[in-house]
């Protein structure tokens, strides 16, 4: 318990600390059960915009529940029960009248598994914004092109724009799912362990473009790579069966954690 309210006030001390950045999400003493699976326990965690914010903890932590209940996708999942607040814009997403569409059209989603539509590349892209109502092609041919520019895969495409996406090569495929989340214009991506699936090659050009995104972009990103999170990412969250354990810059994490379990974590020592 000590330990835990320990977690709490660090968290708060950063929070007040850091407070002359904008932050784009607070989430404040947020609870999430699967029937009767606790599976996130009281989280309390701001995340500052034009930052890469990256979440990590063994497999079963909670890390992705946690991201999908920023866009509110897990409401899905039957039987979700939900307490506490998540702050978007100063606004709680769980409000009555907060709009679940607004919320996702905000917020953009790349998954681990590179998905896009079993369409050309050019319509995988179009899709968000003509289902927005842009229907002028000129404007939807610019968005198209400076999506695939804005996740650095124009050039490698250029010339197939009308060819279906599934014949790019799976790294190919993530960032046509990065561009595809860029038309949309959103305020935040959330990213599930994007690079699991790809190889090394394809990974760097993903983590350099996160980099790159963070410029105009909050992203918050979920991975199993310590290397990847101590490279990419400003701030880092250990979660440890459903809670926040520590939360600090990534620099202080990866050298001086203030928890055992995260410096055991870390160093591989479990999970
Ligand atoms: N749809 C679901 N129904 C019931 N329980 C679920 C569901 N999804 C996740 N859980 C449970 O919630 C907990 C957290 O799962 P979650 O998928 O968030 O973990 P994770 O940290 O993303 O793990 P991994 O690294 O393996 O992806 C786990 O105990 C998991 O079994
Ligand atoms: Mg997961």
């Amino acid at each position: 318990m000590t330990v835990m309210l320990d977690a709490k006030n660090n968290i708060k001390n950063f929070a007040e600390k850091e407070s002359n950045k904008g932050v784009v999400y607070n989430t404040k003493d947020l609870n999430l059960w699967y029937g009767e699976g606790h599976a996130l326990k009281n989280i309390n965690l701001p995340i500052y915009e034009n930052e890469v914010t990256a979440i990590i903890g063994p497999s079963g932590c909670g890390k992705s529940t946690y991201i999908k209940t920023l866009n509110r996708m897990v409401e899905l999942v039957p039987g979700v029960r939900i307490s506490g607040q998540i702050l978007y814009r100063e606004r709680n997403i769980f409000d009555k009248d907060y709009k679940v569409e607004d919320l996702r059209t905000r917020v953009g989603m790349v998954f681990q598994k590179p998905n896009p539509f079993p369409k050309s590349i050019y319509e995988n892209i179009a899709y968000g914004p003509k289902i927005h109502g842009i229907k002028n092609k000129k404007i939807l041919d610019e968005i198209v092109e400076q999506s695939l520019r804005g996740a650095a895969i124009w050039d490698e495409v250029k010339d197939r724009l009308h060819q279906n996406a599934y014949g790019l090569s799976g790294g190919q495929q993530q960032r046509i799912c990065m561009a595809r989340c860029l038309a949309i214009e959103p305020d935040v991506i959330l990213m599930d362990e994007p690079t699991s699936a790809l190889d090394p090659i394809s990974t760097l050009k993903v983590e350099e473009l996160v980099q790159e995104l963070k410029k105009n972009y909050s992203i918050i990103i979920v991975t199993h790579n310590m290397q990847q999170a101590a490279r990419i990412s400003d701030k880092t969250a250990f979660f440890l069966s459903g809670e926040v354990i520590e939360y600090a810059d990534t620099d202080k994490i990866f050298s001086t954690p203030s928890d055992k379990r995260t410096e055991d974590y870390i160093t591989g020592r479990f999970g």
